[in-house]
């Protein structure tokens, strides 16, 4: 049995920032400035530009993934972008609100709907623009947080909101294994890996095993994959096929069968992770700036520079060349209703994520890495509590919605709610880290107006769309 939870979809517009590329130039500050402010540059000391130096765009490689053997290797990035792109592998969408119409993957019951690209969509820097209300994610059933950016997710340390993997493979598999997101299974992925893409899989990782024969390995098809709601006297209860512990096929088989399958579907998900190492948002206008292109920033994009690294405080999380610390807080944020007449209250961010990771069979300690990342931390402390992983801000500027939950749908309301110290306490898990900084307007715009000065020009467009598959 899966839990259920049915959501009813709320009419509603999302509102879509407006486009501001990197090739734009800076915008004016207009009659008045930003809001009425001095249309001055501002004087900014040593201490100040040292401060901004360190949050140069790093354009070199990203780290090595001793967890992923084939990381950077070509073929795999090649066949990991082909999965990403392909639907086949995703199982039956459960959710009542796909029906046909705008936003949705088709109808309820219909398999093979839900790709990577479904919710990470590469012409909007990955992330979900396709989504009704574009708050959080319509998958087989709707997602419960914000679907992140993929751009840069090479450099980040530990994965989702709540550090609940520690790799880009681990989550990968997640994704398709959870009835939220694909409601796939491994043995079925796996299945269906060496059907369509046995010669791409040989030449990366060997003779692979024949999964196709029926008496050893049970036959999977997207349809009896995952769960699937069924009726009984009780009420309605889910069937599920193919993953551990579901008291299906995958639990049928032996052990040594089990593992075979396993590595097959985690060697898939690690070709899929060496296609997604590439996503990078590469360096914005505030970069040209600090190469020395005086022009490249408006007077209000350079007060908004200075603000973040002084009055804002926000370098105090927000550090280093993807503005982020890598690191877990609690911004003291009361969830609101999103998208769907849904509100995640009660989640407990990383005090839970980072527990579950520490004895997960697929983190980067276990047997089906090829080396440990060490990124998970040795104890799991009550901060953690509320508390969620600091966000890159690189090329963000362009996105329908902001923080976990997605409940702003404008940078300029993030920026409200961090200058008021965010929500009374009480309304979220946790201590909340903010203080009130009680930003002017003029301080607010300027700060607004520097997070557009980070939108870069994306990864080359070779990497936006699926290569022509080897599906049928
Ligand atoms: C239904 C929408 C949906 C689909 C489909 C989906 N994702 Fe995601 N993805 C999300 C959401 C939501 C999160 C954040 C989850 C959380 O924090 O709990 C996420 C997080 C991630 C992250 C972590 C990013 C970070 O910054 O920590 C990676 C990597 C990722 N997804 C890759 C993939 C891959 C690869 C696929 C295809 C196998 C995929 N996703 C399919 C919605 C989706
Ligand atoms: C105490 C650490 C901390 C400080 C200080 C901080 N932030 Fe953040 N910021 C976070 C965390 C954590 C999140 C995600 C919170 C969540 O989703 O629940 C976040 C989210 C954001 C987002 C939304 C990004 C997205 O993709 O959803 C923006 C924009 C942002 N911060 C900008 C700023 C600015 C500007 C400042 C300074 C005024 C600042 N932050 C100060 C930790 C911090």
């Amino acid at each position: 049995m899966v839990p259920r939870s049915s959501l009813l979809l709320l009419t509603g517009a999302a509102s879509l920032l407006a486009a501001c590329g990197t090739s734009a130039p800076p915008p004016d500050d207009g009659p008045g400035g930003a809001s009425g402010a001095p249309n001055s540059a501002p004087e900014l000391d040593t201490a100040t530009m040292e401060q901004l130096r360190s949050l140069r765009y790093d354009e070199g490689p990203p780290p090595p993934d001793p967890s992923n053997r084939v990381a950077d290797d070509p073929a795999a990035r090649e066949l990991g972008q082909r999965l990403f792109f392909d639907p086949s592998l995703s199982g039956p969408l459960l959710e009542g609100d796909h029906d046909g119409g705008g936003g949705t993957l088709g109808f309820k019951g219909e398999s093979g709907k839900v790709s990577c690209s479904s919710c990470h969509v590469p012409t909007a820097h990955f992330v979900d623009v396709r989504s009704p209300h574009q708050q959080i994610s319509l998958g087989t059933l709707w997602t419960k947080r914000r679907t992140p950016t993929l751009l840069e997710v090479a450099f980040a340390p530990l994965y989702n909101w709540d550090g609940r993997r520690d790799s880009i493979w681990g989550q990968a598999l997640g994704v398709i294994e959870s009835e939220r997101e694909f409601n796939s299974s491994r043995l079925f992925v796996a299945q269906r890996v060496l059907a369509s893409y046995g010669a791409e899989y040989e030449a990366l990782f060997g003779q692979p095993p024949d999964l196709s024969n029926p008496d050893e390995y049970p036959q999977l098809t997207s349809d009896d994959t995952g769960c699937s709601e069924l009726m009984s006297i009780d009420g309605v209860f889910y069937d599920c096929r193919g993953r551990p512990g579901d008291q299906g096929p995958y639990d049928g088989l032996g052990e040594n069968a089990q593992r075979t399958v396993t590595e097959v579907a985690v060697n898939a998900t690690k070709a899929i992770a060496a296609y997604v190492r590439q996503l990078r948002c590469g360096p914005g206008r505030f970069d040209a700036w600090l190469d020395g292109d005086e022009s490249a920033l408006s007077p209000s994009e350079l007060r908004g520079a200075g603000l973040f690294v002084g009055k804002g405080q926000c370098i105090d999380c927000h550090s280093g060349p993807n503005l982020t610390d890598g690191e877990f807080h609690n911004v003291g944020l009361r969830p609101a209703v999103v998208a769907v007449a849904f509100t995640d209250t009660g989640d407990r961010g990383a005090a839970e994520g980072l527990a579950e990771i520490q004895d997960d069979p697929l983190n980067t300690a276990g047997e089906f890495s090829d080396g440990d990342r060490g990124a998970l931390p040795d104890s799991v402390g009550d901060e953690l509590e509320g508390a969620f992983r600091t966000p890159p801000l690189r090329c963000i500027a362009e996105q329908p919605s902001f923080l976990h939950t997605g409940q702003f749908t404008s940078l300029e309301s993030v920026v409200s709610f961090l200058s008021r110290g965010g929500d009374p306490a009480g309304g979220y898990p946790g201590d909340s880290e903010l203080e009130r900084l009680d930003l002017t307007d003029d301080e607010k715009a300027d700060l607004v107006a520097f997070l557009g000065a980070l939108m870069g020009p994306g990864p080359e467009p070779a990497l936006l769309t699926g290569l022509e598959s080897a599906a049928d």
